[in-house]
């Protein structure tokens, strides 16, 4: 007889909790011997709809440097997380966080990205911050790197175009990992594989000064050489800590056809395909053959060395985690109506609604997500990133009803629980931006995902006071409940 059951609801093990990432929180950006980073010469978009994190030259960097004030730099600031973690860490445990997501700054540990001894200082400050979420018995997820790298890695390399790249990053995860055994028990490579191929944020390369074809070519080598420093860092975490967990972390954006005609079913396939690419890479250990076809026909030409190969395949992750916030329509023609927003998302789906930022909120499609993971990749998987970016206001009440965020929250968390009914191996769930955070696109402070909200506007002014949102008792609800309670 057949004797497996359904499940009923979350494990009990499951990982509640939320996300930040050292570029949007620390501040702090030239205290104890930390280096500047990529993300630290990225000014505030000026208009919402753009991103301005891509928007890089050679010429924007050297009056970065020049400028020695955090005035048009936003992710010099952040919300000064590197003085109030205590305090930050103690509302995360308020809430019953069993997990929390944060990234490492590299050039905290290696300000310059080339040294061999690392800054005592840098490690010290996540020793701290380690030792405070287990006060409360939080487990740190750390993302290595998190849209950001030591600036000094761009000036001399342009960052991941150069293979040299990859002795720099292996350095800084073998001293990460030594220092952290035992202590960190979650890690995840790189923030985003995908984005690597939008530009700057992900490559840390400048290449504004290319035409399209040179843009995609040198983004492509780019990733290959994050994703053969990724093989090796998987590698070094399992020989030096064999009980830690190391995962890829893709920016997952579900497509669906147009219509059902074939042409457009199959357009939507591709599609999905080259945004599966990251992760068949790092799941499964190799590049998918679709890709051949791809990298043929668009006159993309990979160095690759001996051996990277076998790398690759011996350097698969152990779970798969991912961003989700949004899905997108594909269709075979342009006919179709494109959806408005500060990512490039496609079609326009006439069943959604968007946030004010024009990204298209979908539910029902982070099950759809969930599954397909799953069945194509039988590892684990997290959802480290979920949430919504809005303009909170302060009531007269002095309080912060952000109602609008519990909706959306809610039904992305019902959503998730029917994907474990319907059998997904699913770890855990880490909100975005769980404390108000500088945005990554836009550097704008005035779009917010956090349930602790944090006096600061976008110029900085502001006493970074935290407060409660309306949202923050509702998530102490829904973790106390194992996400039974979404009242
Ligand atoms: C993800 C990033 O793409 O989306 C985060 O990993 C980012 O760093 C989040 O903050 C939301 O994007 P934004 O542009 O609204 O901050």
């Amino acid at each position: 007889m057949y004797s497996k059951t359904m499940p009923t609801g979350f494990p009990k093990d499951f990982l509640w909790g939320g996300a930040t990432a050292a570029n949007q929180v620390e501040g702090a950006w030239n205290v104890d011997g930390k280096g500047l980073t990529t993300a630290e010469v990225v000014q505030k978009a000026t208009d919402r709809k753009v991103m301005s994190m891509n928007e890089v030259t050679k010429e924007s960097i050297q009056e970065a440097i020049d400028d020695q004030s955090d005035k048009r730099y936003p992710k010099r600031r952040g919300v000064d997380f590197y003085h109030h973690y205590k305090e930050d860490i103690k509302l995360f445990a308020e809430m019953g966080f069993k997990v929390y997501r944060l990234s490492i700054a590299w050039a905290r540990i290696f300000p310059k990205g080339d040294e061999t001894t690392p800054n005592e200082a840098g490690l010290k400050f996540y020793d701290d911050v380690f030792a405070e979420c287990h006060k409360y018995g939080i487990e740190p997820l750390i993302t290595i790197s998190h849209y950001e790298m030591p600036l000094i890695l761009t000036l001399t390399n342009n960052g991941w175009a150069s293979r040299k790249t990859i002795a720099d990053f292996t350095r800084y995860t073998e001293v990460l990992f030594k220092r952290y055994k035992g202590v960190v028990k979650y890690w995840l490579t790189f923030n985003e594989i995908n984005a690597s191929t939008w530009g700057f944020t992900g490559t840390g390369a400048v290449d504004s000064d290319l035409n399209v074809h040179d843009q995609m070519q040198l983004r492509y080598q780019a990733l290959h050489h994050e994703f053969v420093a990724s093989a090796i860092a998987v590698k070094q975490c399992h020989e030096i800590d064999p009980e830690a967990q190391i995962g890829s972390m893709l920016a997952r954006m579900q497509t669906y056809a147009n219509t059902p005609n074939p042409v457009d079913v199959r357009a939507a396939q591709l599609q999905d395909q080259l945004n599966l690419f990251f992760t068949d890479v790092q799941v499964r250990g190799e590049y998918p053959e679709y890709m051949n076809r791809y990298f043929v026909e668009n006159g993309i030409e990979l160095e690759m060395e001996p051996g990277d190969e076998q790398l690759l395949a011996e350097g698969k992750v152990d779970y798969l985690s991912f961003s989700y916030y949004m899905t997108t329509i594909t269709s075979a023609t342009d006919d179709v109506e494109q959806a408005s927003g500060n990512l490039s998302m496609g079609g326009k789906n006439p069943y959604l609604k968007s946030s004010a930022w024009g990204w298209q909120i979908d539910p029902v499609g982070l099950r759809i997500t969930l599954n397909e993971f799953w069945d194509r990749y039988r590892v684990p998987l997290f959802v480290v990133e979920n949430g919504l970016g809005a303009e909170d206001k302060i009531s007269d009440d002095g309080k912060i009803h952000d109602d609008y965020r519990i909706d959306y929250l809610r039904q992305h968390i019902e959503q998730m629980k029917e994907a474990v009914k319907d059998g997904v191996d699913l770890m855990g769930y880490t909100t975005w931006g769980c404390i108000d955070v500088i945005s990554a696109g836009t550097s704008e402070m005035s779009k917010r995902y956090g349930f602790i909200y944090v006096d600061q506007d976008d110029e900085g002014n502001g006493s970074l006071k935290r407060m409660k949102k309306d949202s923050f008792d509702w998530y102490k609800k829904v973790i106390a409940s194992n996400g039974e309670d979404l009242d």
